[in-house]
């Protein structure tokens, strides 16, 4: 290897190993539905995560304080400053009654932060 390809390749090691020891960064947590609220229609209800570093994260959605079982999550993603962004969806049908809370649990948080779905909004 020519020694100035060298001189790159050690630039874009230190830069990357600059990059993974950012400090940890908490999450932004944003919950919203995919459609206009209507009590009886079905929705998709979105749990999106933002900003947050290293990219392990636990996201959780509850109905009424229960587990929901149908979730899926987009891939993990990250932006230009290498924070890592994260969707994590699941279809619902409000009714009015139910209670929708998502659980983000990740190590620059002193405990999970707890976001509740506001249907009314
Ligand atoms: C996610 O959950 C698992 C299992 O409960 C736990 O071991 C892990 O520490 C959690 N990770 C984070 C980032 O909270």
């Amino acid at each position: 290897m020519a020694s100035k390809e060298l001189f790159l390749w050690c630039v874009v090691l230190v830069w990357v190993s600059d990059l993974t020891q950012a400090d940890p960064k908490a999450p932004v947590v944003q919950v919203y539905s995919r459609h206009p609220v209507t009590h009886g229609k079905e929705n998709v209800l979105h749990c999106y995560a933002e900003n947050f570093h290293p990219p392990k994260i636990n996201v959780t959605l509850l109905k009424n304080n229960v587990k929901l079982a149908n979730v899926k999550q987009s891939d993990l993603s990250f932006k230009e400053d290498w924070t890592f962004q994260l969707l994590t969806y699941a279809t619902v049908v409000p009714n009015g009654n139910d209670e929708y809370l998502c659980v983000v649990d990740h190590q620059a948080l002193d405990k999970p932060v707890t976001v509740k779905w506001e249907q009314d909004h």
